[in-house]
């Protein structure tokens, strides 16, 4: 196996193109850093259509080209340097499964990726993205999912409608408490790990950083609910985690 040592191959070159969007729409190509990613991807039945190691790394996948270190850095978009680059097929369905998050306009990359990473966290199956989301598959968003852009099913929406079972608006200080959607709390976890009779599919929806939910949107929803808080809002990736916690905890919490 010959070593890739400059920078200008056509292959790294082509790689590097991938930290563009546009690239990224046009390919339906996602590139990944780091042997984390590759095991996560790995762990999901995924593997590479074409990735880069530094001698002496062995993914174990065929596909994988050799390095040198200064090559590999050159196309690294980490400053300190990575072992292993991969480049992955995007993948996108229906929003589908038990507990999906919505956002809408959430522009953010690393929100995006944070918000993919508590939904693998808390068991949701889907992250639905509307109108003005960030690129799931940008570098950012990639690095802030951990991993889980392999393990959450991604899906791209138009219409509310499509969101699977009740809808929940997120917004702060409207609405009722979240913990007051006891029935949709317990219609959700109802029997979990065993069939699912008698359980209920649940949208929680997330607004944009600036301007949060449209008016359209919380009112095509079944439920408007708040984390109750002292300040103004919460960042949206950390109101979609705590309510995603709320709504999948096991036991009943009876407030004072
Ligand atoms: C930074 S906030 C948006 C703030 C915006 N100024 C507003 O008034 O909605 C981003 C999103 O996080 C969610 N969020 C933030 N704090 C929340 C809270 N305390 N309760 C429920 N959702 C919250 C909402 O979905 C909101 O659209």
């Amino acid at each position: 196996m010959t070593t890739i040592t400059s920078p200008h191959n056509p292959r790294l070159k082509e790689l590097r193109k991938l930290t563009r969007a546009r690239e990224r729409a046009r390919s339906g190509l996602f590139a990944v850093e780091g042997e984390d990613l590759v095991l996560a991807a790995q762990h999901a039945g995924r593997r590479a259509v074409e990735g880069f190691h530094a001698p002496g790394v062995n993914v174990g996948e065929e596909r994988f080209h050799e390095v040198s270190p200064t090559a590999l850095a050159a196309v690294s978009a980490l400053a300190s340097g990575t072992r292993v680059i991969a480049v992955y097929e995007q993948r996108w369905s229906a929003p589908s499964g038990q507990l999906c998050v919505y956002l809408h306009g959430v522009s953010d990359p690393g929100n995006v990726g944070t918000v993919l990473r508590a939904a693998a966290a808390f068991g949701a199956a889907c992250v639905a993205l509307g109108p003005g989301c960030a690129d799931p598959h940008s570098p950012k968003a990639v690095r802030a999912s951990m991993g889980a852009i392999f393990a959450v099913r991604l899906a791209r929406v138009r219409e509310m409608r499509e969101l699977p079972g009740r809808r929940v608006a997120l917004v702060a200080h409207a609405g009722e408490p979240l913990w007051r959607l006891e029935e949709c709390r317990k219609a959700l976890t109802r029997g979990s790990g065993a069939p699912t009779t008698g359980r209920q599919a649940l949208t929680l929806l997330v607004g944009s950083e600036r301007a949060g939910l449209p008016d359209e949107v919380v009112g095509a929803c079944e439920h408007v609910a708040h984390i109750p808080i002292a300040s103004d809002s919460l960042n949206a990736a950390m109101a979609a985690t705590v309510a995603l916690y709320e709504l999948t905890r096991p036991s009943t919490r009876v407030p004072a």
